[in-house]
């Protein structure tokens, strides 16, 4: 099983941007840690991070031809992309949604996502353990669908 794990604006600066929110791992700390988990879960994983929008509504799109599944932290545009809610909902691939820190005790703006509607399931606040909470979850739909 392979799923294509997304990381959306800014998260490239995980490590040094507002640590006291996002934490202190970087997006290779987080990246390693779903590689190794994913083995264990014998599942592979193919991370891509972009600060553009299209080219994560792009790989959305392809995502169907390689993988069973998708993992997203789509970070500020959770709360302005319908054209990422769009792809997700288009290709029919489930797909979890993870958030480092907790967006329903943050700003008002951030209480909304526009991927919750079209996804199996949200995990948010958790830092980097989002993520790998949010593989195993996912690879364990993905199976009980089988
Ligand atoms: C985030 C939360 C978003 O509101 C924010 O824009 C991000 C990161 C998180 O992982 O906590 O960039 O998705």
């Amino acid at each position: 099983m392979s799923i294509l794990v997304l990381h959306g604006p800014n998260l490239n600066l995980l490590g040094q941007r507002e640590p006291e929110i996002y934490g202190s791992s970087t997006l290779n700390d987080i990246d390693q840690a779903l590689i190794q988990l994913s083995a264990e879960l014998d599942a592979k994983i193919q991370p891509l991070q972009s600060n553009h929008e299209g080219s994560l509504v792009d790989a959305v799109q392809s995502a169907a031809k390689q993988h069973q599944g998708i993992l997203i932290n789509a970070a500020a545009y959770t709360h302005t992309s319908v054209a990422l809610r769009d792809a997700i909902a288009s290709v029919g691939l489930p797909a979890v949604e993870v958030h480092l820190s907790n967006i329903y005790k943050r700003e008002d703006f951030r209480h909304h996502s526009y991927i919750a509607p079209v996804v199996v399931g949200q995990i948010s606040g958790f830092g980097a353990d989002s993520y790998t909470l949010g593989l195993r979850a996912l690879v364990n739909h993905i199976r009980s669908q089988h």
